[in-house]
């Protein structure tokens, strides 16, 4: 891993926030040692939906938040509540039928990350069985990976959605680790078949794609959790800048940097004013709906972009990460111990008021990854 050097007053900033992020942390994990959060209800404590929902596509986010503070940290709590946390996971494959392409999303980065770090072997059956699940997903004659479940009134068997570059990693690993190369290929096929039909010319991305079943040409695209048909949903941008990075970081395939960093420009044009994320970047100037989520995925990713990019080059990702990163703690960061959560204002999608500047697990996963990354601690989740 190429080491960024960041200047003296941003390092002092991104220490003393892992600080504050860590004193959190440890009074949160333990208060829900037993729970897969999601979100944070009323009263100010996380809520159950991991419990009561197995497979919802974000309950490998507590596990791997966890095993990031296990790797930031060296405490062992957090790696036994991550482990505690896989267990429960088992219970999604009660229901295969509920089961998308976020299999990835559930044991990549939950059992994924606990066979790497200690090669646990029922972990690895977990993970192994997550990439076949993953690569089945696969429409040989549309040459792309279907995204979800059918939904009561569509079967959805022709979309695709941006979000599965950060599905595709799985594929990645355990075309190498298994010796399964053709996992590998399928996820290139994704990740090309993404540049084709998902990325605009001007640099933003399309969130839903739906294909032709059998010659995989896109019929239409949808808005999906942004504000509309040829919007520009901020989280979706996100997973594209970052996704591309990681398919760029498995294959050293520049065509996918350059994907991302296409991506990363138009991100950051769009939030320059003030760095604060809203939900949807084409969308009515009110009501403000900010997403912070997609502030943190794509810190990720731009932080990537910089440690590869040329000396000349670096500065306008890292200081657009940076910038970002600092606006997101001043304006939304509760650090509070009595109350979980760190980074407010994430929203799940835009057409729901109920969904909009709430906090979001994978807020505070992205947001802690970020602070690692910049503290050049050599880990990749993915
Ligand atoms: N991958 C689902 C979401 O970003 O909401």
């Amino acid at each position: 891993m190429k080491e960024l050097n960041l200047n003296q007053k941003d390092r002092e900033w991104v220490d003393s926030t892992w600080q504050k992020f860590c004193e959190k942390m440890e009074v949160s994990a333990k208060r829900n040692a037993d729970n897969i959060p999601y979100s944070v209800t009323k009263d100010g404590k996380f809520d159950t939906r991991g419990i009561d929902e197995p497979n919802w596509w974000t309950n490998g986010v507590w596990p791997a938040l966890m095993w990031l503070m296990y790797v930031g940290t060296d405490n062992e709590m957090y790696k036994e509540i991550a482990q505690n946390a896989e267990d429960k996971l088992d219970r999604a494959l009660e229901y295969p039928e509920k089961l998308s392409h976020d299999v990835s999303f559930l044991w990549n980065i939950s059992s994924g990350v606990n066979y790497r770090l200690t090669g646990n072997i029922k972990s690895k059956r977990r993970w192994s069985i997550a990439a076949a699940l993953m690569a089945g997903r696969y429409n040989t004659e549309g040459g792309f990976i279907r995204a979800w479940e059918a939904a009561p009134t569509e079967s959805r068997a022709g979309y695709t959605i941006i979000d599965c570059l950060m599905n595709i990693p799985i594929l990645y690993r355990a075309a190498k680790e298994l010796g399964e190369p053709q996992y590998e290929y399928i996820a290139k096929h994704q990740a090309d078949k993404t540049i084709e039909d998902h990325l605009r010319g001007d640099g933003s991305v399309v969130h839903i794609a739906d294909h032709d079943l059998l010659d995989g040409h896109v019929i239409r695209t949808l808005g999906g959790q942004g504000y509309g048909v040829g919007s520009s949903w901020s989280r979706g941008q996100a997973w594209g800048i970052y996704g591309f990075m990681l398919s760029y970081i498995y294959t050293g395939e520049e065509k996918y940097l350059n994907a991302a960093k296409q991506i990363a420009h138009y991100f950051i044009a769009s939030v320059c004013d003030d760095y604060l994320p809203k939900c949807d970047f084409r969308s009515p100037k009110e009501p403000v709906i900010y997403d912070s989520t997609a502030g943190a995925i794509a810190v990720c990713g731009l932080i990537e972009i910089a440690r590869v990019v040329p000396e000349y080059e670096k500065s306008l990702y890292l200081n657009a990460a940076m910038n970002i990163l600092k606006a997101m703690e001043a304006k939304f960061c509760n650090w509070d111990k009595e109350k979980d959560g760190i980074l407010h204002f994430g929203t799940e999608l835009y057409g729901e008021k109920s969904t909009h500047n709430i906090f979001i697990i994978y807020g505070d996963l992205f947001f802690a990854e970020a602070l690692l990354k910049l503290k050049n601690v050599d880990f990749l989740l993915w």
